[in-house]
């Protein structure tokens, strides 16, 4: 692979820059911004390397047809006002756009196209598209990890028509993940929560060779519970995942890696309650499982108290009421606590997971968070993401 940083000669040249700004947006504002913030690093190192920057992304799924609703305009205007330049959103037909005319302005240092998702070309990785893209750009830059597991027009088959680099985020998100892949540091733990089983289940399965322990909460823990033979109330569970179950104890057992699940529960009767500490055995018909108990918490700190690195994905409960945050909040606390003695490696990933550390403003205090969601897992999943495999 080939890094955008060791490139001696870009003045004057144009580098389309592959970015995921694919950021929240409701009713077209920005309502988390890590991702832009993320990218900075590369948009000032392009500037000083004096190259002309076009940017091309996609925010949201607006499958192959133009949606105002998803236009990269807002996240265009946060850009310009956080690198304090002008910065120009073209929204012309990328088939009519001619490479001569687009910096013909000399004080023009970036230029946004528009979501590039509006061109169904873009997710059949459309070979003519990419053509049309890369004509007009001199070099290609991915630095958007978090979707480089899509094969798509302007992540993947582009790097066939352009010299293509690696930007310094997804050279970063690589060497993150590495460490808790290939250069582990035991013993190491990995925390998985969020709602669906299903999801992680490709996860959970590859990293059980590797790992020590695998604590498994949030949602999706309720499945073990309930496959434990506890209630769960109204909680929410997923059908037919038996088998998937059955198969991590007994991959578990194999590896000597030993998975926790929760041992007491905080229940509410709807998602704005209140919380009551339960028993696992004791969860009530009409009760809604949303945290992890006390004796879970202390289990969990004291497992990390023994790792040497955690990585964790998924929160531990219903977090967007305070009232079940505890878990997540507790984990993030003991994790930052052992940071600050350097006696642990620590990534989080995943975008609820960013949320937990925003609402605490933890995200500086872990050695690395990733901004990536589907590519994070399918990277720890060992899965060949088309992106990276293009740039190799
Ligand atoms: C993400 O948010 O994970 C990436 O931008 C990919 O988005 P997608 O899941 O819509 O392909």
């Amino acid at each position: 692979m080939r890094y955008i940083k060791d490139h001696e000669n870009l003045e004057g040249k144009i580098v389309l820059l592959r970015l995921d700004l694919n950021v929240p947006l409701k009713n077209r504002v920005i309502t988390d911004e890590t991702r832009i913030n993320k990218i900075l690093p590369v948009i000032n190192l392009l500037i000083k390397k004096k190259s002309k920057i076009l940017i091309v992304s996609h925010v949201g799924r607006p499958k192959g047809k133009i949606n105002n609703d998803l236009s990269l305009k807002p996240i265009c205007e946060n850009l310009e006002a956080k690198t304090s330049q002008k910065i120009k959103l073209i929204k012309d037909d990328i088939y009519k756009i001619n490479k001569d005319d687009l910096f013909k302005n000399s004080k023009d240092k970036i230029i946004f196209l528009e979501n590039i998702r509006f061109y169904k070309e873009e997710e059949n990785n459309d070979a003519n598209f990419s053509k049309n893209l890369a004509e007009l750009a001199d070099i290609f830059v991915n630095d958007a990890f978090s979707c480089s597991h899509r094969a798509h027009a302007s992540v993947s088959k582009i790097t066939e028509f352009l010299p293509s680099f690696a930007g310094l985020q997804l050279e970063n998100e690589i060497s993150a993940l590495k460490k808790v892949t290939t250069e582990i540091k035991k013993p190491v733990t990995c925390i998985v929560g969020g709602s669906k089983i299903s999801t992680k289940i490709g996860l959970i399965r590859n990293l059980i060779p590797k790992f020590d322990n695998i604590i498994i909460v949030g949602a999706m823990a309720n499945n073990i519970l309930n496959h434990k033979g506890n209630p769960i109330g109204k909680s929410i569970k997923e059908d037919n995942c038996e088998t998937a179950i059955n198969e991590i104890f007994k991959i578990a057992k194999k590896y000597s890696c030993s998975i926790n699940y929760p041992e007491d529960v905080v229940v509410g009767k709807n998602m704005d309650d209140r919380a009551v500490i339960k028993e696992n055995c004791e969860v009530a018909n009409d009760d809604l499982i949303l945290d992890i108990g006390p004796k879970t918490i202390k289990k969990i700190k004291d497992i990390i108290e023994r790792s040497k690195t955690i990585l964790w994905n998924g929160p531990a409960g219903y977090f967007e009421n305070p009232n079940f945050a505890k878990g997540c909040y507790e984990i993030t606390k003991k994790i930052i606590e052992k940071n600050e003695k350097n006696q642990i490696y620590s990534i989080a990933g995943g975008g609820d997971t960013i949320a937990v550390l925003n609402q605490m403003n933890a995200l500086g205090n872990f050695n690395f968070v990733s901004t990536a969601g589907g590519a994070f897992l399918e990277y720890l999943e060992g899965k060949d993401l088309p992106g990276i495999k293009a740039l190799n």
